[in-house]
């Protein structure tokens, strides 16, 4: 692992909002007396009732988590209405479309009209606090509108990302009873069509198994491309928000009020239902965004998420908004129509602060430097990036080739269970290592443990835990507290553990290395290898399957498939493509298989449980380190998994 350091930019350091003398006195503060700390910070928003409690927090027992517990606030109106007075003719969202001559600005004052509209068309229709709203959106400021409109009622969205299929949309509708769609008619991608609403219509009737009867469904028109209408049930947004009063009262929320929900994968089960709540969420993404990006006012901030995921919700929406900013967001992809789409964006629209994956970074410094160079690139400042680690050459190639060795580079590392962003540099404040996310924000507390528990001091490797809570933490998944506590905190008694691996350095510095459970993270999207094995199993030839990762170099991870057939089944290339297109109609297309190994047997002890260490190494080719196989049922297996490995080097 690369060691090379870079030392702070001078002109990062003269703009920085602290200094590294200040980061070292608030970070202790801030976990000495977290209360005084948060004090201070939870007034970064407005409130409609001030808090008097700070924190009520508990990782033992039932895990009870409170912050700013009897304050009201509400979370569109510090997004917005707050905002009106001083800049509300200020751009709130730029919006690039997928076709590089579309494109549209939206001020604060336009926003704050669209939302008020939207909010109405939703208690009309019969929605009201605390009710779960479906979003099953493409990239159009439609979505931030439907968020916030649900934030200004008090009803709870849940964000389903476009690239899932009408099952694993159906799945998440269901979970959280949800009868209320926003959708459009069709998304826009890479100048390909994803139909949205044919997707919906399919996941509603898949949902009714479950009896859950979505009762309205809200259509944006995006592509106006042929759709079912049901009359009942169907509404077409701007017909709906033609009509609609163009003001409505925010609600008056309490800290603890449900925000939303976002489903993710865990290493078992289907996925959770993360759940957020309303102040505390705001607290730390509106803070974070402002000190870990070092966001000024009057910046251009640009983070290339999807609004399905926790990034799109953080650093999209809620955490650039709370804080008055101008936030880009694009609909479409890296390399479309060329590969210098993002640098031509960062140019047309004067970016300076812009936050990006490991994995769009891999497969642009792939296309060559020429598409960058071409491009002048002179307003960015920051460069950030997210979701898996970033391997030291793309992290140089990020900031030599892309910031012209003149931007920091902030490596961020969380969670959406954990809100906002916990280990990361700042700008101009510390000195940055690539590969390293560096060190913990005001308020994050790590700690690394072995497997047995036992505490790791000074410089070590182990498992990433969290001793303290922080604002921005998700408070319980949906409709089960149990599986919350099971899955976060029963690991390590009293502590919150990520899943993920880490080493600390001698100056301190943490180096996430990956997780350490059964997800895998493709592409900077997380997957559970359970999911994936039972979209496999479902399938009528397959027996038994074991997914597991293996090093890709450009998704970061790859999805690796053992796959034991019905007797009497034949496995070849057909059967390979019908599985990956199996799996792509159960999951979606970001949950193709990327390698499938046929095999008699699975390697399993004695008691049938399937030792996915050795299926680990064999994806990985390190025939070497399979450790002990004496202890198998039937250890000939290895052999044959060996000898069959898929596309032997
Ligand atoms: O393994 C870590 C990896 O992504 C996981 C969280 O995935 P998700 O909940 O989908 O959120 C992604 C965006 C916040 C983590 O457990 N991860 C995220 N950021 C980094 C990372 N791994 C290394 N370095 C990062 N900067």
């Amino acid at each position: 692992m690369s060691q090379k350091t870079y030392k702070v930019l001078k002109d990062a350091e003269s703009r920085a909002l602290i200094d590294n003398e200040t980061y070292e006195k608030w970070y202790e503060q801030s976990i000495k007396d977290p209360e005084t700390f948060w004090d201070k910070h939870g007034k970064r928003i407005d409130w409609f009732k001030p808090y008097t409690k700070v924190k009520n927090t508990s990782f033992e027992g039932n895990v009870d988590i409170k912050w700013f517990e009897d304050g009201l606030t509400n979370v569109s109106y510090n997004c917005i209405d707050r905002h009106l007075e001083k800049r509300g003719d200020q751009v709130a969202i730029i919006w690039e479309g997928d076709n590089p001559y579309d494109d549209k600005k939206i001020t604060y004052r336009e926003l704050y009209d669209h939302v008020c509209r939207l909010a109405n068309v939703m208690k009309s229709n019969g929605v009201k606090k605390g009710d779960r709203v479906t979003i099953y959106m493409p990239m159009i400021p439609e979505a931030a509108y439907a968020m916030l409109a649900c934030t200004r009622i008090g009803a709870v969205h849940s964000i389903v990302f476009g690239g899932f299929s009408p099952d694993a949309l159906a799945g998440r509708i269901s979970d959280c009873e949800s009868t209320f769609v926003i959708t459009a008619d069709e998304g826009l991608r890479g100048g390909k069509k994803v139909p949205l609403k044919h997707n919906t219509d399919l996941a509603i009737k898949i949902a009714e198994r479950d009896d859950v009867v979505v009762k309205k469904v809200l259509v944006v028109q995006r592509t106006a491309g042929k759709i079912e209408w049901f009359d009942e049930r169907d509404i077409w947004y701007h017909e709906a928000m033609a009509t609609a009063e163009p003001d409505c009262p925010p609600a008056e929320m309490n800290a603890e009020d449900p925000l939303f929900i976002l489903y993710t994968s865990g290493s078992t089960g289907k996925p959770k239902g993360v759940l957020h709540t309303t102040a505390g969420y705001l607290v730390f993404t509106s803070m974070t965004h402002e000190y870990v990006f070092d966001y000024h006012d009057g910046d251009i901030y640009w983070c290339t998420a999807d609004v399905g995921w926790v990034t799109g919700h953080s650093y999209i929406v809620y955490g650039p908004l709370a804080n008055g900013a101008t936030t880009l967001m694009f609909e479409g992809v890296p390399n479309y129509p060329t590969p210098s789409r993002f640098w031509d964006v960062i140019d047309k629209h004067q970016v300076n602060i812009f936050y990006t994956a490991p994995t769009a970074i891999r497969a642009l410094m792939g296309a060559g430097d020429d598409h960058v160079k071409k491009t002048a690139r002179t307003s960015l400042r920051t460069l950030g990036s997210v979701g898996e680690p970033i391997n030291p050459e793309a992290w140089e190639w990020y900031y030599n080739v892309v910031g012209d060795n003149r931007c920091p580079v902030v490596d961020t590392w969380w969670q959406t269970e954990t809100g906002g962003i916990m280990i990361s540099p700042l700008p101009g404040v510390t000195t940055l290592k690539p590969g390293s996310a560096t060190r913990p924000f005001f308020g994050v507390s790590p700690q690394l443990v072995d497997n047995d528990g036992d505490v790791l001091e000074g410089t070590a490797s182990g498992n990433l835990c969290m001793i303290d809570s922080w604002p921005g933490q998700m408070r319980t998944v949906y409709g089960d507290h149990e599986r919350f506590i099971q899955t976060y905190f029963s690991t390590y008694k009293g502590k919150y553990f990520t899943g993920d691996g880490c080493r600390r350095d001698e100056d301190g510095y943490y180096w996430i290395t990956g997780r350490v459970d059964d997800v895998i993270n493709v592409s900077g999207h997380r997957m559970g290898t359970a999911e994936v094995e039972s979209a496999l199993v479902s399938h009528d030839s397959v027996s038994e399957a074991a997914v597991v990762g293996y090093p890709h170099d450009l998704k970061g991870q790859g999805i690796y498939c053992y796959i034991t057939l019905m007797q009497g089944q034949e496995g070849d290339d057909a059967l390979r493509k019908a599985l990956v297109n199996h799996v792509r109609h159960e999951i979606g297309p970001i949950a193709s298989p990327d390698k499938i190994q046929f095999s008699p047997g699975l390697p399993k002890t004695r008691s049938g449980k399937i030792m996915r260490r050795i299926l680990r190494k064999i994806a990985e080719d390190d025939f070497g380190a399979l450790g002990d196989t004496s202890t198998l049922a039937d250890p000939g297996v290895v052999d044959d998994l060996i000898e069959n490995r898929q596309n032997k080097k």
